[in-house]
């Protein structure tokens, strides 16, 4: 290579690196492997070290983290917040083992530690009161996030312990578990709203969030591994972390004292399988030195301790071959590409499709027809490609190219503002937006329509009996119609008229949540229902009159405006109401989604995985329960979490009162 060459090569790779520190720190939408991404900062790191005369005083070697979100006040780290030297195989790890002992000598313990794929914080405590928790930010300095963060259930806003330093800064991790992740995105789903890739993204978009409210909706977990004060408060790192225990604060069972580099290689080894048990993701392992005394003596470098490493596992990849891209046209109209692949077995099941998410995404990796393609499953859920397999790309091969117009029906697709998703703008004539309303409408949450199921919604669209909601409720009158569709009974007809008939007497609130406008899920059309009490006030609502109803947004206010500026919709709402369908709250029987727990009572005690306290409270009144404030010998039952109070428990145990899980809880429900 040239000198001129490697100027250039050293500028790219600053140039790539900036952009996806960038997607990653600051649009939480990260675009590269981690591993690749570490892969190039070392490459860029060997040429600097042999051309440090083009280094770039700003180069990312030497920046810990990304840049400032500007919407948060910018607050400075008291004590910076580093990051960790990154190694994936033993032989880095035997290396940085040798290079402590060089300095310590052989006389040291390591603590063993999850790596949690989340995001850092730090939380200030001052006289055993949360004052302050800021994200990493750059490392020197970072956002203020301390009203999101005092959602947290785990996160305790005063300690009880009087026995702490009178100020400190603990370091922890932010995340959400993945039964959370996969709930709130289905919702999502159903809501037309895009969707995380992943729990660490979902987990950094929350806590950036400005409305912590919703914030407050969404079950975030934290896990605390590191305590800095002014003067070391303890000895070692491991006491440190029993202390942190003690004062109250959520910290890992898992981590391990090991008295050599062998065993934490056990360690790691035994977590390489067993990290997929856990109920959250994780990414690797971290060895700390345990003695603060050592740790001292090894001091940092530039960016990371010299006393701690981090050992990152490898995302499962294959390669196999991309068969075909389809386009899936949702019942929003939005268009979803999807690689077809030649089915391979990756992370224990077989793998056929991976999602392409958007139209950028088919730019990015530049895809051509055939290609042979790196599938990998991380973090995410679902699969994804990683990069093309370049060599063995066929000559003359067709570029993939987003098509321009519905691959449904033909209409011209179009951008909604910044949002980076294609829709197809014909939600009136659509064919799978059409049939996608059907049977959101029919579906459990909504209309929960007995003998009614999707294929037998699609069947009737394509024999022309429905092209409406409203459809459905003149079936009735088709009965020799229906007898003519094969494998259609007489008795199967009879079931689903029966459940149409049965479903005219679902609450409002069903019906609302049943018609599909965009943001309006489950429970924004509870509180439209009961905000509004019929569908005229609704409809006839001002964007202020409904912002004035609890937890309804601009965004919701204005999608509600626009789904009743149209005619069409009007008329749907107009024939469904002379069907005699539900379209006022029956003040009378507050609409419950069931009377299952009618007159039991509850108290709610802890923190939760999955649910949080406000979701467990909505839960249980929603199905008729009511929650009380104290425990007495009358109450039914104590939801009992992790970390409860030591006083509510005896109590409880004294008065015989059953303590359930979040799980019981929702057995009760089933
Ligand atoms: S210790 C100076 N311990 O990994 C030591 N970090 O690359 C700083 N992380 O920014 C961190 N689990 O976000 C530490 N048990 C753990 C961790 C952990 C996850 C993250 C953290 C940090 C990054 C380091």
């Amino acid at each position: 290579m040239s000198l001129f060459d490697v100027k250039d090569k050293m500028d790219a790779l600053v140039k790539e690196l900036n952009q996806h520190s960038y997607n990653y720190y600051v649009l939480a939408m990260p675009t590269i492997a981690d591993y690749e991404f570490d892969k190039k900062l070392e490459e860029l790191g060997k040429l600097e070290q042999a051309h440090p005369e083009f280094a770039d005083p700003n180069s990312p070697t030497l920046r810990v983290g990304g840049e400032i979100t500007k919407t948060f006040t910018t607050v400075k780290h008291r004590w910076p917040m580093l990051s960790l030297g990154n190694t994936y195989n033993e032989q880095d790890l035997r290396d940085f083992d040798e290079r402590v002992r060089k300095t310590i000598g052989d006389q040291f313990e390591y603590v063993c530690e999850l790596k949690f794929d989340g995001l850092s914080i730090s939380l200030t405590y001052e006289d055993a009161k949360l004052v302050r928790a800021v994200t990493r930010g750059d490392g020197s300095k970072g956002d203020d996030v301390t009203t999101n963060i005092k959602t947290i259930n785990r996160i305790p806003h005063q300690l009880k312990s009087p026995d702490v330093p009178p100020l400190f800064e603990l370091r922890g991790e932010i995340l959400m578990h993945r039964a959370a992740f996969e709930r709130l995105n289905k919702e999502r789903e159903e809501l037309g709203e895009v969707l995380y890739a992943n729990p660490r993204n979902f987990a950094a978009g929350t806590v950036k969030m400005q409305d912590s409210k919703e914030v407050a909706r969404r079950p975030l977990d934290c896990f605390l591994y590191s305590l800095n004060t002014d003067k070391n408060y303890f000895r070692t790192h491991w006491e440190s972390l029993q202390g942190l225990s003690s004062w109250g604060f959520h910290v890992s069972e898992h981590s391990k004292l090991v008295d050599n580099i062998d065993q934490a290689l056990d360690f790691i080894r035994y977590w390489d399988d067993q990290r997929f048990k856990l109920s959250y993701d994780i990414d690797g392992i971290v060895l700390k030195v345990n003695s603060y005394a050592q740790q001292q003596e090894l001091g940092f470098t530039a960016k990371s301790p010299r006393w701690a490493i981090s050992f990152k596992y490898k995302a499962q990849e294959v390669e196999t071959i991309l068969d075909r891209v389809t386009y899936q046209v949702g019942r929003t109209g939005a268009v979803t590409p999807v690689a077809n692949l030649k089915p391979v077995q990756l992370a224990g099941t077989t793998v056929k499709r991976a999602t392409l998410h958007n139209a950028n995404e088919i730019e990015r990796l530049d895809l051509h027809e055939g290609d042979s393609v790196f599938v990998e499953k991380g973090g995410e859920i679902i699969p994804k490609i990683i990069s093309v397999n370049l060599d063995k790309r066929k000559a003359g091969a067709a570029k993939v190219i987003y098509p321009v117009a519905c691959p449904e029906c033909g209409t011209e697709l179009i951008r909604k503002g910044a949002e980076v998703a294609f829709y197809c703008p014909n939600d009136e004539a659509c064919p799978p937006q059409i049939v996608g309303k059907i049977q959101h409408f029919i579906s459990r949450k909504a209309m929960n329509i007995d003998g009614l199921g999707d294929e037998t919604i699609e069947t009737f669209y394509q024999r022309g009996l429905v092209k409406h909601i409203s459809d459905l409720y003149t079936l009735d009158e088709k009965a020799d119609e229906l007898k003519q569709i094969e494998r259609f009974g007489e008795r199967s007809i009879e079931n689903m008229l029966k459940g149409i008939a049965e479903s005219k007497k679902m609450p409002f609130e069903k019906v609302l949540f049943g018609l599909g406008i965009r943001y309006v899920g489950e429970t924004v059309a509870r509180k439209l229902a009961y905000g509004t009490k019929d569908i005229d006030t609704l409809i006839h609502a001002s964007v202020e009159e409904l912002t004035a109803i609890d937890e309804i947004g601009e965004r919701i206010a204005e999608s509600i405006k626009e789904y009743f500026g149209k005619n069409e919709h009007l008329k749907q709402v107009e024939l469904l109401k002379a069907r005699g369908l539900q379209f006022e709250v029956i003040e009378s029987e507050i609409a419950l989604q069931s009377d299952k727990l009618t007159g039991k009572t509850f108290v709610i005690s802890g923190v939760f995985e999955n649910y949080s306290r406000e979701e467990l409270k909505d839960l249980i009144e929603s199905n008729g329960g009511k929650i009380l404030s104290g425990i007495s010998a009358k109450l039914n039952y104590l939801v009992a979490g992790e970390n409860m109070g030591p006083s509510k428990l005896e109590k409880a145990k004294k008065l015989n009162v059953p303590l359930i899980s979040e799980q019981d809880l929702l057995a009760l429900l089933k």
